[in-house]
């Protein structure tokens, strides 16, 4: 009786499982009908209204950082929720940690619609959003009011005005486990002013002076000798700072008539070799000491897997969740594993940096 009881159980939930993913399925494709922007919104709010997922849970995903040990080393990157008001929802898909803002002092209103644009065939994204935010003081309400239950939460803070940027940061580390600092939004040309080496010590020494809680550093894609040499600078300088790490890379500047401003930034796929290429830099500039936050391009499992193998500590994922839909986070671990088991590795810690001990 017992048996039979439990085997009707697990018909139906695999049942209700099934048909949730169906369900899933078709809003997904109903999403990537409408306008980005407008998708981006009903999602949120339609993630709100479900219920929990899978979330894929093994010893093997384990990562441990400066802000704690993950259940798994995928995060949600920068700029999915910019006002910190559905991190709780965002929490149910099953992310190791998530990135909320970028956050500025003041409020902004952004650019001017539309500000981004799907570039479907090459699983890409281009946005010129220009850091639309509701300014430190009410995100760290909204944050207060919605934080995620049990998963860590770092907080992205910008700011052109380097005292306005200091203040955000000391306020933001009061609610957060660890903050990322965006200096790399290409859609903010008066950020510019900090890859002058000089001003960019200043950042990183008033920085440190306020520095209560793991940061880390966002970092534009190279696509020059010129700002690869530079990168290597502002790295060096970070690290030497005191600073655990940096997370690579930002959007990459590129025209687009079917945004208002003509230009704006690139993310997805073809992002993917810019950021592989970051994260090598960063783990030879350092010898694998400082901390990698791997985003850019990583729609899979293997992507995932590349990154960590090249020293990557953690990954992080925004376009692939806007193409993969709500169930890219299961699907990435569940791929992960898949890798993990293929390639001989007992768990991720055992993979980081391994491509370079060939
Ligand atoms: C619409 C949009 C808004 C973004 N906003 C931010 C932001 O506010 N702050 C930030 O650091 N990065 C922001 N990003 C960049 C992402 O965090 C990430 O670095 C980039 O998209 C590359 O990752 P992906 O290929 O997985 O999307 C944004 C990206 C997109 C597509």
């Amino acid at each position: 009786m017992i048996n039979s009881g439990s085997s009707w159980r697990s018909i139906i939930r695999e049942g209700c499982r099934e048909g949730m993913r169906r369900l899933e399925s078709i809003v997904h494709g109903f999403l990537l009908r409408l306008p980005p922007e407008t998708a981006h919104e009903l999602g949120l709010l339609l993630l709100r209204m479900s219920p929990g997922r899978r979330v894929i849970s093994d010893e093997a995903l384990r990562v441990r950082t400066s802000f704690g040990v993950l259940n798994n080393p995928v995060g949600l990157a920068a700029g999915f929720d910019k006002t910190g008001r559905h991190l709780g929802s965002l929490e149910g898909l099953g992310f190791g940690y998530i990135v909320a803002g970028t956050v500025t002092r003041n409020p902004r209103e952004g650019n001017r619609k539309p500000r981004i644009v799907r570039r479907r065939e090459q699983e890409a994204l281009v946005n010129a959003m220009g850091f639309p935010n509701p300014g430190i003081a009410k995100f760290l309400e909204n944050v207060r009011r919605c934080r995620p239950r049990s998963t860590p939460l770092l907080i992205s803070v910008s700011d052109e005005h380097l005292e306005s940027l200091v203040e955000c940061y000391i306020l933001a580390q009061r609610e957060a486990a660890a903050i990322e600092v965006n200096i790399s939004s290409p859609n903010t040309p008066a950020l510019r002013h900090y890859f002058e080496i000089e001003t960019f010590r200043e950042l990183a020494s008033s920085l440190s002076q306020r520095k209560t809680r793991p940061t880390y550093l966002k970092l534009p894609p190279a696509s020059s000798t010129d700002q690869k040499a530079l990168i290597a600078k502002m790295l060096r300088a970070w690290w030497d700072a005191g600073f655990e790490g940096v997370t690579v890379v930002n959007t990459l500047p590129m025209e687009d008539p079917g945004l208002s401003t003509g230009v704006g930034g690139m993310s997805g796929r073809p992002l993917f070799g810019y950021m592989l290429e970051a994260v090598k830099m960063a783990w030879e500039l350092t010898d694998g000491s400082l901390e990698i936050n791997a985003v850019g391009g990583i729609f899979t499992g293997r992507d995932a897997l590349t990154a960590i193998m090249n020293g990557a500590t953690t990954i992080q994922i925004y376009t692939s969740l806007v193409y993969r839909g709500a169930g890219a986070v299961a699907s990435i671990l569940e791929e992960l594993l898949e890798e993990l088991r293929r390639s001989g590795f007992a768990s991720i810690t055992e993979v980081r940096g391994s491509s370079f001990r060939k």
